[in-house]
């Protein structure tokens, strides 16, 4: 099993899209994948067409046991996906998250980690969405994550919140970022494509050489498939985003798992 987070300390950089984009790819391609909204927002549950729950908050509380905090939707992509060995469970978010923002780090990482290992033998990857803005939410996640992608989208002050997770994961001696890559990328920009070469270069890969390679087009289809809250993948496989995530669901498949030392 692998755990992967997507984070980075500035809002609106396409976390959970990504989140919810990979683990749907990964998922259609036969993967049995756990997703974990740590968002008080909510925002992965609701797009992949959930309602918000208490689970995420009453688990890391103890008053619930991982088997019950993970949902397995009975919808319209579940079976499709058990034909093919597949699975998209999710432990779903609240508000009910808030509570942990300044929380003891430790605490809620050994949690974390206490879940991790409960369903290790049921998936073959963890997708965590954290939430932006430093918390302990987001150090916790970074502190029990096997790898940590950040996406990086394109606009005013885009670099910021990669600077800010690469400097808190030193500050905790977590992880360090596995991958950085741009998203919301017009290809007619050049500023877009500068960036989106710039971005990757900044985190080597794991064997020192060259970050990842993809890059994540901007498209009405990402929105359209909020609204629909049906997962990218499922939504327009042929839609230019997906494509990418599709590359960097290949790129992250072909990384070797740290857990397998
Ligand atoms: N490739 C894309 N093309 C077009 N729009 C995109 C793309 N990726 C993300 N977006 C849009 O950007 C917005 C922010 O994306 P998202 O919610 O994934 O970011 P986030 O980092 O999770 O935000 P938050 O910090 O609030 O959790 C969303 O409205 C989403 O529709
Ligand atoms: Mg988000």
């Amino acid at each position: 099993m692998r755990v992967i987070a997507f984070s980075n300390l500035k809002g609106g950089s396409s976390k959970t899209t990504s989140s919810l984009a990979v683990a749907a790819e990964l998922a259609r391609r036969g993967r049995r994948v756990l997703l974990v909204d740590l968002d008080p927002q909510a925002t992965l549950t609701k797009s992949a067409g959930l309602d918000p729950s208490h689970a995420a908050a009453q688990y890391l509380k103890g008053e619930i046991e991982a088997a019950a905090a993970v949902l397995r939707p009975e919808g319209l992509w579940d079976k499709p996906l058990a034909e093919n060995g597949g699975a998209l469970h999710l432990v779903p978010a609240s508000r009910q998250l808030v509570q942990f923002e300044g929380q003891a780090v430790a605490r809620l990482a050994n949690r974390l980690v206490a879940l991790l290992d409960a369903v290790e033998a049921d998936y073959d990857f963890v997708v965590i969405d954290s939430p932006p803005q430093a918390s302990a939410l987001v150090t916790a996640t970074l502190a029990s994550a096997d790898e940590v992608y950040v996406p990086v989208a394109s606009g005013r002050g885009a670099l910021d919140g990669l600077v800010d997770v690469v400097e808190l994961s030193k500050r905790f001696g977590t992880t360090p970022v596995s991958g950085a890559f741009a998203t919301r990328v017009n290809v007619s920009s050049h500023h877009d494509l500068d960036l989106a070469e710039y971005v990757a270069q900044q985190v080597a890969g794991p064997d020192g050489e060259g970050g990842l390679k993809t890059y994540i087009r901007e498209t009405v289809r990402v929105r359209e498939s909020e609204m629909a809250r049906v997962p990218l993948p499922f939504y327009d496989r042929a839609s230019t985003a997906a494509q990418d995530y599709a590359a960097l669901a290949d790129e992250i498949e072909a990384r070797p798992s740290p857990r397998i030392i």
